[in-house]
């Protein structure tokens, strides 16, 4: 294979031109708009010619939009002749719509890997699905990476004692133990009961969090009731200092004003998803994960190992 190229969808540009940096390279030219009767087009404006071509766009906000644009812009790479193409997706929307769990409702997670694989894609990159299990939804190679060591090194950096993890529902146990283990502390548990797809309630705290300083772990922040719920609930518990480490910062209506209203001291998360201006308050905090995925990609274009990013982070890639 030539070399690699890098495109990207409207939906996180600046992720795409940092990684790009990285690999010291440029974006690669395109158009991507939208038609006065709402459909989108797109055209690469570079020859792709039997080169590795790697498509940034995670599905986040407006999350349709965003996959249209992906699908487009795998369908323009296969039809200009690209030799392989990865779709760079690190944030994946619809993936809590992974299973049946009520009559009639669709697996949305599953088409969406379908509808990937059928455009065209011939590998995907990804990042702290929500749930690892999704990987199975596609035929092709999937890597999937973590930015544990990103969000944990800004931690050990703080050296904030008596630290304990708490993941803000049963779900996150593995993640919360994974962080534990990087950051050399206990773990608790907060028992979330969903009420709605606004409202969460807490229902029980599972461990010893009474003065200690606590880093909420998470997939994603959407609506931040699940965070600002279980803040809440460990400081009625005993907790000092309540911090997040969130990977994907969703921020539905109503979270920025949830979080900003709220006793925790600081979010942590990745720039997966860019915030817009409007959204941005200091409590919240980027860190990037463009070198994380300029490094895979590098590692994917040479054929090189990928799960050894991982070796000492304690889960597998
Ligand atoms: C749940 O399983 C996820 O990991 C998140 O905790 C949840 O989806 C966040 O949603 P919200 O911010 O709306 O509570």
């Amino acid at each position: 294979m030539k070399k690699i190229s890098v495109i990207a969808g409207n939906s996180n540009l600046k992720l795409a031109k940092d990684i790009c940096e990285h690999l010291k390279v440029s974006v690669g030219q395109t158009i991507c708009e939208s038609f006065p009767g709402g459909e989108i087009h797109v055209q690469i404006k570079e020859n792709i010619r039997g080169q590795d071509v790697f498509i940034v766009q995670p599905t986040c906000y407006p999350p349709n939009d965003s996959m249209m644009e992906l699908f487009l812009l795998i369908d323009a790479a296969r039809r200009a002749s690209a030799a392989r193409i990865t779709a760079v997706v690190p944030y994946y929307g619809y993936a809590r719509q992974d299973r049946k769990d009520r009559p009639r409702v669709p697996i949305s997670a599953k088409l969406v890997a379908n509808l990937i694989s059928t455009a065209g894609a011939d590998r995907i990159l990804t990042m702290d699905l929500h749930a690892g299990q999704i990987q199975g939804f596609f035929d092709i190679p999937v890597d999937h990476l973590y930015s544990i060591n990103v969000l944990t090194s800004y931690f050990k950096k703080k050296k904030i004692k008596d630290l304990i993890v708490v993941s803000p529902d049963v779900g996150g146990i593995k993640m919360a133990r994974a962080y534990s283990k990087v950051l050399n502390s206990p773990f608790a548990i907060v028992d979330k009961q969903r009420q709605s797809a606004k409202k969460t309630k807490v229902m029980n705290v599972i461990g010893d969090i009474k003065d200690k300083n606590v880093v909420i772990v998470d997939d994603l922040i959407s609506t931040g009731g699940s965070l600002v719920e279980a803040a809440n609930a460990l400081r009625a518990n005993g907790a000092k200092d309540v911090y997040a480490a969130i990977v994907h910062p969703v921020l539905a209506d109503p979270a920025v004003e949830r979080i900003k209203k709220s006793i925790l001291k600081e979010v942590i998360v990745t720039d997966s998803i860019p915030i817009p201006k409007n959204r941005k308050t200091s409590k919240i905090k980027v860190l990037s994960v463009a070198p994380l995925l300029a490094e895979t990609i590098r590692r994917i274009h040479q054929n090189r190992s990928v799960s050894s990013l991982f070796a000492r982070a304690g889960v597998e890639a």
